[in-house]
């Protein structure tokens, strides 16, 4: 025996018998934390400085990449080696314990965290983030959030790259669909809903993921709509409306966060101590870890903020980014830039620390294959209540755009249905981007067709064109699909952009309708036959003469696993859509960014046709094709006006504005009852509107409900131009509605 493997096995002893120690001697209850704090103190002790900065030191596997890879050394020596704190991209029982049992040579034994993006979905993939955010419904959007970790930690998985937190203004920006739109309160709201359905009964949990807030910080904010385009934007435009969702994360508990690609005001935001430090790790007192985004450690470098890895390194760690995806910029030059001078031995175990306090709370010191549970993993693996649960989320996501003469929902007994278009039999685009490709994908996946023929009874006749392809200017396809809508009742289209077209890297200049799918819309909207259309697509897309003619539209983003079913049980009113947009659609490429809660400016037109040197467009209406929070129902609801229990109040106090909804339609039906308040004036100007709270209610056809919401000094913050989190007396306008620009108004008054 080698003198090393006795001072590796005493180092190991005093190690377990340490942690051994502090759980038997039945400290006084002390909070868990600490606890864990002691027990991470006692291995960071241990620790020699290069297996410190393998901690710090992510990789990809060796399956599937989610960025540019560079395949460089022998990963599964690196982990022996103990150069290896995290591998990403490294699903499934098998894969994950072979690597985990390498760890377990390691002097230490201290195991691996497996990182992997569950966005919407493992095995069961559930509708875009983005569209998930049309449903308003928080409770749907966890328990989405909570299978798709029941699913994934059941494979191995012990930390998703999610939720992706940013809001987003700029639908050319092709991660759109990753988040939750344009609004920091929904957004805020939904964040949370997400922490807290990955994290479940919390850390350590068999069936909870590690979240990770992302891209921290302003990623969709992009110049251009560019995907990983530089960001700049002033503080209080940074505070007021990109850090809210951040901040929500991190007090909801979010075990991690990932920074982001793009530079902010000048400096890369994993550079930016300002984020990651003042802010975050300062200001929030974040205890968890900051992980790189892919390579932007090494991304500094063509930033041009960092001459080498070597720079890159320190300007990172200096800047709160804990560890390294990817990049190899830590596990090449920290050693050296310890050695130097340039870093402390102080920056190294601060980050060291954060890491392996997960990695106790996770439970993984004290069984590390806890995640390896190949009975668990099958359990899990074709789970008929996640794929119901799929369903209705799905059908919570639709977004109902029109519906003339209230042509929907369809009857069954429709005798003869066309159904058009180069998505009606797709399968897997249904999924959307940041989805997982199974094998049995073709079996599991419920297309258009296949969902409306799984509800129409054998009385009804499906006819099917393609019509054309979904981004050539190809018409050949045109006359067959005109034959077939003339033979049928009733036409129902599904056009939109590919699932490839949106996600990462994947900005558009262009978002009309692409290719020539527009023409065949026109096409079979000549045949005078009732036309409905299903828009599939991860961000708003451009569609103003369809939006002006077709009887209806129904805006179906991409629903994941179950698409036709949720679908069909909407167009034949199984369920009656109650979803409302969670962002502004253009109606021109040349009018973004617009977005609700915009300034007023000091020349505001009076309607849509003033242009007497008024801040509009002289060739566009200033308002976007379909506003923020819109959506409509199968029925209809009406609002009374607003009743305000005061005109006025004083900090401490608060105000009841009461509305009544009635449905007045002959269906019954869920109605989101959005509040919005307007500050008339600031000490720095402020949005014509801001969403601050909203209700869902379920009303039958023909009850009414009055609903209430309580108004506090509180709701009334915002970052002045010291970036202070202030309220200002003065009056306020109040809105109530069932969008955000249809809306009963009032007024009031905040006193001193
Ligand atoms: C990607 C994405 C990030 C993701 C990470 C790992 O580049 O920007 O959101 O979590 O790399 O896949």
């Amino acid at each position: 025996m080698t003198r090393s493997f006795f001072k590796n096995l005493f180092a190991f002893t005093i190690m377990i018998s340490h942690l051994t120690i502090c759980e038997s001697q039945n400290f006084p209850k002390k909070n868990r934390e600490q606890r864990i704090g002691q027990k991470a103190d006692s291995v960071l002790r241990l620790m020699t400085l290069d297996e410190k900065i393998g901690q710090m030191n992510q990789y990809n596997g060796d399956w599937e990449a989610t960025g540019p890879i560079t395949n460089d050394g022998d990963k599964q020596n690196q982990i022996r080696m103990g150069m290896l704190g995290s591998m990403l991209n490294v699903t499934g029982v098998e894969h994950t314990r072979e690597l985990q049992q390498m760890a377990m040579k390691t002097r230490l034994k201290i195991p691996l965290l497996f990182g992997q993006d569950i966005i919407h979905g493992y095995r069961t993939t559930f509708p875009i983030p983005l569209a998930e955010a049309a449903s308003w419904d928080l409770d749907a959007i966890e328990l989405s959030a909570r299978i798709a970790a029941t699913e994934a930690a059941a494979a191995g998985v012990h930390w998703t790259f999610a939720p992706m937190v940013d809001i987003a203004r700029d639908p050319r920006w092709g991660r759109i669909m990753e988040g939750a739109g344009e609004d920091p309160y929904l957004g805020s709201l939904i964040a949370v809903a997400r922490v807290k359905g990955f994290q479940g009964k919390g850390l350590g949990s068999t069936d909870a993921l590690m979240a990770c807030a992302k891209h921290f910080a302003a990623y969709g904010a992009a110049t251009g709509g560019r995907d990983y385009n530089s960001v700049d934007m002033s503080l209080r435009m940074l505070w007021e409306t990109y850090l809210p969702p951040f901040r929500a994360a991190e007090e909801a508990g979010v075990a991690t966060f990932m920074n982001s690609f793009n530079d902010l005001n000048g400096i890369p935001a994993t550079g930016n101590a300002y984020l990651q430090r003042d802010i975050l790790k300062g200001r929030w007192k974040f205890k968890g870890f900051v992980v790189s985004d892919w390579g932007s450690v090494g991304e500094m470098i063509p930033h041009g903020y960092a001459k080498d890895n070597y720079e890159a390194a320190m300007e990172a760690v200096i800047a709160g980014c804990d560890m390294d995806m990817e990049s190899r910029s830590y596990i090449k030059n920290l050693s050296k830039l310890v050695n130097d001078g340039k870093l402390s031995l102080g920056s190294i175990n601060d980050a060291v620390k954060r890491i392996l306090i997960k990695k106790f709370e996770m439970g993984l010191f004290d069984d590390p294959f806890r995640f390896c549970n190949k009975e668990r993993e099958q359990q899990q693996w074709n789970n008929k209540d996640n794929l119901n649960a799929e369903r209705q989320i799905a059908e919570k996501t639709i977004v109902l755009l029109r519906n003339e003469n209230q042509i929907l929902p369809l009857s069954r007994q429709t005798k003869t249905i066309a159904l058009i278009g180069p998505f009606i039999k797709s399968v897997r685009d249904n999924l959307g981007f940041w989805s997982y490709i199974w094998p049995d994908d073709s079996a599991r996946i419920i297309s258009p067709w296949q969902g409306i023929q799984n509800k129409l009874g054998k009385e009804s006749k499906l006819l099917y064109a393609r019509g054309c392809n979904i981004n050539d200017s190809s018409t050949s396809g045109f006359a067959e699909a005109v034959e077939v809508a003339k033979q049928a009742d009733i036409v129902i289209m599904n056009v939109g952009e590919a699932a490839d077209m949106s996600g990462e890297a994947k900005s558009r200049s262009n978002i009309h309708l692409p290719g020539v799918q527009e023409e065949l819309i026109m096409a079979i909207q000549a045949t005078g036959k009732p036309v409905i259309v299903m828009i599939n697509a991860g961000r708003p897309l451009i569609f103003n003469w369809t939006a002006d003619h077709v009887a209806a539209i129904l805006y179906t983003w991409w629903l994941g696993t179950e698409a036709g079913d949720a679908m069909a049980d909407v167009i034949f009113g199984d369920y009656n859509p109650s979803a409302k947009l969670p962002v502004s659609f253009p109606r021109s490429e040349g009018q973004i960014p617009v977005y609700y809660n915009h300034f007023n400016t000091g020349r505001p037109p009076k309607n849509d046709s003033d242009l007497n040197y008024v801040s509009a467009y002289i060739d566009l209406p200033n308002d976007p094709k379909f506003p923020f929070g819109y959506g409509l129902s199968y029925t209809s609801f009406s609002f009374s006006g607003i009743d305000l229990n005061k005109k006025s109040f004083r900090p401490g106090d608060s105000l009841t504005a009461s509305i009544t909804v009635t449905n007045t339609g002959k269906f019954d039906g869920k109605e989101t009852v959005q509040l919005y308040i307007r500050d008339l004036v600031g000490s720095v100007v402020r949005p014509v509107k801001e969403l601050k709270n909203f209700q869902q209610i379920f009303l039958r056809a023909g009850d009414s409900k009055k609903i209430s919401f309580t108004i506090t000094a509180d709701m009334l913050r915002f970052y002045n131009n010291k970036l202070d989190y202030v309220f200002e007396p003065g009056d306020f306008m109040i809105f109530i509605g069932g969008n955000s620009k249809d809306v009963k108004e009032s007024s009031f008054t905040l006193l001193k």
